[in-house]
């Protein structure tokens, strides 16, 4: 079965209530990150543009079910007039009388963002009477909002089975296409990176990826877990001891699948890190076996591992990076990160997919942003679903 989709309603003269994830980040009261409010813009305008009105919901950041004007909505709605070259209406509530009555009073082809929904208590719990009050705010729903796809709130799936029809925009169409569709049946040779700190955050994806991959190139600091499970050593390194067993078996099953599943053969190390300050100590590297001394830890792939992967990526028809190769945020250690983000860009033949989160952010601040063929903006939705997870926020959809 299909999820229904904006294209299947009738949008003139609705009040579409639209659930977006405008979780950005704010500096000084300004966005410093639009790539969420530019990829909930085709499904705002559909909207409009067919005679519809916009009445947008959604949160930021925690605010624990209280309203903090620190987590206000105000500035996003500044930004998203920007982008959509057309006033926005910021309506300081999201649910009750006050809001219901401002939303009465738009006229169509009018946009509208409501404040924080995380002020409602209710919104996480995926309270029935806050979701029924959402419902209360149009006559239609559409969910947009992959990024809290993956919550199951009273705004991302309660609200679905108040408000009839319910179905998905465009942004989630697209996250479904190129995390799903497009790794399902992923052109060969299927290159997948996967970086980040923990084995045990990963290996659900490392599983599943086993079974579609034809490469797999690990590489932050998961990857000394790996190392430890090949019996090198890794120094201070950041690395789950409890986890060598769980890295052991996704070695053997690589070795049954016939995936080439390469780990880092050399390292940046330092001798001491200052992640607060953004600082190392003395720079090093792991000795000609790939093993870090006591008193070291590992924080980037070296530039022995950069060529190996390189090689890999060019060879690609198909990429999926989710993860950082090391701190990338560290000037000293970003090399590796930024290195692998190029070859990713480089690839021109390839169909290139950034899965989410940090990965993201790293290929955007190589400078690679605009040259890959798509960019998640889910985190740890993008997760869940390469995960194999049913997301909650698209399972309350209407099916075709
Ligand atoms: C995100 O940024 O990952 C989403 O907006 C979800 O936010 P949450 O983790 O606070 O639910």
């Amino acid at each position: 079965m299909a999820t229904k989709t904006i294209d299947d309603i009738d949008l003139k003269g609705k009040k579409a209530v639209i659930r977006v994830d405008f979780n950005v980040p704010l500096k000084d009261g300004e966005v410093t990150d639009n790539t969420r409010i530019l990829g909930a813009l085709p499904t705002i305008r559909k909207v409009i543009d067919e005679g519809g009105t916009a009445v947008l919901l959604s949160h930021l950041g925690r605010p624990k079910g209280e309203a903090n004007p620190k987590f206000s909505l105000e500035p996003v709605a500044k930004a998203l007039s920007k982008e959509l070259g057309q006033p926005v209406i910021f309506i300081p509530e999201s649910r009750g009388e006050a809001a219901e009555k401002a939303v009465a009073a738009l006229s169509s082809g009018s946009v509208a963002l409501l404040e924080n929904v995380r002020f409602h208590a209710g919104e996480e719990k995926n309270d029935s009477d806050v979701a029924q009050d959402f419902a209360k705010l149009g006559d239609l729903y559409i969910n947009d909002a992959f990024g809290t796809a993956h919550r199951a709130h009273a705004s991302t799936a309660g609200i679905a089975s108040c408000l009839k029809p319910a179905v998905a925009g465009y942004l989630i169409q697209k996250e479904l296409e190129f995390l799903g569709e497009k790794t399902e049946s992923a052109e060969s040779p299927f290159v997948v990176i996967l970086g980040g700190a923990k084995v045990s955050d990963k290996i659900t994806v490392i599983d599943r990826l086993l079974d579609k991959a034809d490469t797999i190139l690990i590489g932050g600091a998961m990857a000394y877990t790996f190392a430890l499970a090949q019996g090198q050593t890794v120094g201070d390194s950041l690395a789950e001891p409890d986890k060598v067993d769980t890295a052991k078996a996704a070695l053997e099953k690589a070795k049954e699948r016939g995936v080439n599943f390469l780990l880092p053969i050399d390292n940046v190390t330092v001798d001491s890190l200052d992640f607060g300050n953004l600082s190392v100590g003395n720079i090093g590297s792991s000795d000609e076996n790939g093993n870090i001394p006591d008193g070291w830890e590992g924080v980037d792939i070296g530039p022995q591992t950069v060529e190996l992967y390189k090689a890999e990526i060019a060879k690609a028809k198909t990429i999926l990076m989710n993860g950082p190769m090391g701190i990338f945020e560290i000037d000293a250690c970003n090399k590796g990160t930024f290195a692998i983000a190029e070859a990713v860009a480089a690839n021109k033949n390839a169909l290139s997919i950034i899965g989410g989160g940090d990965s993201v952010k790293a290929v955007k601040q190589a400078g690679y942003g605009e040259q890959v063929s798509f960019i998640s903006t889910g985190g740890g939705a993008s997760l869940e679903f390469l995960e194999g997870k049913t997301l909650p926020g698209v399972a309350a959809l209407d099916q075709k």
